[in-house]
């Protein structure tokens, strides 16, 4: 479904993301761990588009994409959870999601069809903005919504769009514990579909164990480590990196 060959990028003399070889089947959750700074993030950017790769190619579906527009990576099927200064602040909630429905179908050209897909899109939205437990805020504007709420429609706009791809990067981070289990379980309801390839980056190990069917490991940009999660987590360059102490010589013998 997705893949990266040798994707690198440099930011001056940096390398962040370094000859990354890596390939994403289909109903499979790959978390991406590694420590700050290892290079998760521009992985990410590289891949939806929001980074040109100094070298390397990103492949969706087959089709070398390197050189594509974010957006047409999207219309592609590449979905990832957007920020919402992208969105529109003032629209409502289920506004922000009846948009990202509509992107997603096309309109007829007679006004009984442009109606139906009128209703269908508002019903498929209040469904979207029910699921991720919105409903309650459904008329309230994106603007005024606490950071756990934003998070939540972020998500239910990615649904949307219905993508093959979904990468998270960080979906839980600055949540209240309240909100973290809605996240979760909007993750693992992807996950149970069984056709969608996820990606998550998370820092959460018991997260991690409990939702990833294979465990990729970044530090200093390069991929130090990819497999079952029970064997990656054991390995020492995860122990380390997770309980914060010094990564160098162990990662030298890991890589
Ligand atoms: N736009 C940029 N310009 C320069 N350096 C960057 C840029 N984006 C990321 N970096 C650097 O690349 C490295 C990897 O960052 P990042 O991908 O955010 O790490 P992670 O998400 O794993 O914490 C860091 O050293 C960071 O400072
Ligand atoms: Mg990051």
């Amino acid at each position: 479904m997705l893949e990266t060959r040798d994707l690198t990028i440099r930011f001056g003399g940096h390398v962040a993301v370094d000859h990354v070889s890596c390939a994403f089947q289909p109903g499979t959750l790959t978390a991406i761990v590694g420590p700050n700074g290892a290079g998760k993030t521009t992985y990410f950017n590289l891949i939806s588009g929001q980074l040109r790769a100094s070298e390397g190619s990103v492949h969706l579906k087959g089709v070398d994409i390197t050189r594509e527009p974010a957006s047409s990576r999207t219309q592609r099927g590449l979905g990832r959870a957007f920020q919402l200064t992208q969105l529109f602040p003032n629209l409502s909630v289920v506004e922000n999601v009846r948009l990202a429905v509509q992107a997603r179908r096309r309109e007829g050209l007679n006004l009984w069809s442009v109606w139906l897909d009128h209703r269908n899109t508002l019903e498929r939205a209040h469904s979207l903005v029910e699921r991720v437990q919105l409903g309650a805020r459904s008329d309230d504007t994106a603007a005024s919504l606490p950071h756990g709420d934003q998070r939540k429609l972020e998500v239910a706009i990615l649904m949307a769009l219905e993508p093959s791809v979904y990468m998270f990067d960080e979906p839980t981070a600055g949540m209240s514990l309240d909100d973290v289990p809605v996240i979760l379980d909007l993750i693992r309801q992807l996950k149970e579909q069984r056709d969608k390839t996820i990606l998550l980056v998370e820092h959460k190990m018991d997260v991690v164990r409990e939702l990833a069917d294979r465990i990729v490991v970044l530090h200093n940009g390069k991929l130090v480590a990819d497999g079952e999660p029970e064997r990656v987590i054991a390995m020492p360059v995860v122990q380390q990196a997770y309980l914060g102490t010094s990564l160098g010589v162990t990662l030298e013998e890991a890589t």
